[in-house]
């Protein structure tokens, strides 16, 4: 951790940055996690001061029924500031210059300087633009960082398009792209419950297991967010990162360290090991859906974006050859739940009971297995029970840090290890690429579902065309949780 460090946020007054950004620093600040050093500058247009951030912060953990440390408010009101600049205007970057090199405690020398781009996409370019020819950006001796967001472009071209852009200005290890999904505690522990729990390694290929099924679903709709949802549907929002990248921590081969580099490394391998879809597959390999009303809420009655998909791949590697991956994600589904199912092949023909192993990424974080025991009675009747392992049992008196507190401390610190590189992004567009262009004005296979429901009612169906059960079997799986 840089004693001196100075973090700036474009976009402060966007929904980013108010629901995750800002409440982060203040539980970074209450648990002395911040540098010793440390200035927030908000660069904003409006007529935005200390206080309206202050009080966004307050709003978002009353919403949360949290209670809140006055004293580490204080505290964090301390180092905020504001910068009134327009962020499209090159010769604004000047003032936000001048804020950065101001004479205080924290300017210093060697002070590390980080730029947040909580702004949609299209904004991206003059930022950098702006960065750049102030000097901001090309400053080595204040070890400028660039943190962005996804989407990452909106197809292979234009993320290899946007990715030289950005990269002439900044070098890539100076990017941080963020995918909140990969900072999740949950997914961090992917690494170390599978290469640090022996048992499991001579299970954890196509000897042993039949199918593997990534669930990323959610209860809210597009909440408000119609111009940016239309231009980007399920397959963009979730399974081009988080999802993707959920499977590759997931399948990868054990990296060589557990450094940053060989983690990515493995991780690209893999990813580069899964068949892209074709255009010709892309009927039989994906399905995809529209809740209903969704036109009406987003006022455009002939939408066909999707706010469900699912895909099968196929991984083309000795260790996953002819074991089917489904990948589903979803707005307005029956429940919040992320998790990833590993689904065992069966000893012996017509024995219909299949061991599921499952990483609950959200909610009721944990690991579950579930296992054929034989129920307490004079009879010989078997039932399945599950052995689990929960967070909020297991590490009771911890708090869980929220993936943005992890993101802004491993950026301050200058670990990449969970964030994504150039390749990974690009590697994931090229899964994917074919699904974009077959889909495109192209409305004939999107599904209605009920809002509320596990998504479209093809989908059980669509899934046994792979010759599997497995996924109804998941499903039965999570009643049973339930
Ligand atoms: C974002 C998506 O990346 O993740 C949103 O753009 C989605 O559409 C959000 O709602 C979900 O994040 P989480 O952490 O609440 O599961």
């Amino acid at each position: 951790m840089p004693d001196n460090a100075v973090f700036v946020i474009f976009g402060v007054t966007g929904d980013l940055a108010k629901r995750k950004l800002l409440p982060a620093l203040y539980w970074l600040m209450d648990s002395s996690s911040l540098p010793k050093n440390f200035r927030i500058l908000c660069t904003s247009r409006r007529d935005t001061s200390v206080d309206d951030v202050i009080k966004s912060i307050v709003h978002v953990l009353e919403l949360q029924s949290i209670s809140i440390n006055y004293h580490s408010l204080e505290k964090l009101k301390e180092i905020v500031q504001i910068v009134h600049m327009d962020i499209g205007k090159a010769s604004d970057y000047a003032i936000l210059k001048s804020s950065l090199e101001q004479k205080d405690s924290v300017g210093s020398k060697d002070t590390c300087y980080l730029y947040y781009l909580a702004v949609p996409p299209e904004m991206f370019s003059a930022i950098v633009g702006g960065l750049e020819s102030n000097g901001l950006a090309s400053d080595n001796s204040h070890n400028p960082r660039l943190l962005i967001e996804k989407p990452f472009g909106y197809n292979y071209d234009s993320a290899l398009e946007l990715i030289g852009q950005i990269e002439k200005v900044f070098p890539e290890e100076s990017i941080y792209r963020v995918d909140h999904y990969l900072a999740k505690e949950t997914t961090q522990n992917i690494i170390t419950f599978r290469f640090c729990n022996p048992i499991f390694s001579n299970i954890w290929n196509n000897r042993s297991v039949d199918s593997i099924l990534i669930t990323a679903a959610e209860t809210i709709g597009v909440e408000g967010r119609a111009n940016f949802y239309e231009k980007t549907g399920a397959l963009r929002d979730f399974i081009q990162n988080h999802v993707i990248q959920l499977l590759a921590l997931v399948t990868m081969e054990k990296p060589a360290t557990t450094s940053s580099k060989d983690i990515h490394d493995a991780k690209l391998k893999l990813l580069q090991e899964i068949d892209p879809i074709r255009l010709e597959d892309v009927d039989e390999q994906t399905l995809r859906g529209q809740y209903e009303g969704y036109t009406e809420e987003i006022s455009n009655p002939g939408s066909g974006t999707e706010t469900y998909a699912a895909l099968k791949l196929n991984i083309n590697n000795d260790r996953w050859k002819n074991v089917p991956v489904l990948l589903r994600t979803g707005k307005s589904m029956a429940q919040k739940l992320t998790e990833i199912t590993l689904v065992f092949k069966s000893d012996e023909p017509g024995n219909t009971h299949r061991n599921m192993l499952t990483i609950r990424i959200q909610p009721d974080e944990g690991i579950i297995l579930n296992l054929l025991a034989k129920k307490p009675s004079l009879t010989d009747e078997t039932q399945t029970v599950l052995m689990d392992f929960y967070y909020n049992q297991s590490f009771k008196n911890h708090r869980q840090p929220d993936a943005y507190e992890r993101v802004l401390v491993d950026a301050i610190r200058g670990d990449k290890t969970l964030f994504t590189t150039d390749q990974e992004v690009l590697a994931s567009w090229k899964i994917i690429d074919d699904i974009l262009t077959s889909w495109k004005d192209n409305k004939d296979s999107l599904q209605l579902y009920r809002q509320g429901s596990w998504g479209p009612e093809g989908e059980d169906q669509w899934a046994q065309n792979f010759g599997t059960d497995w996924l109804i079997a998941a499903k039965q799986e999570e009643q049973i949780d339930g």
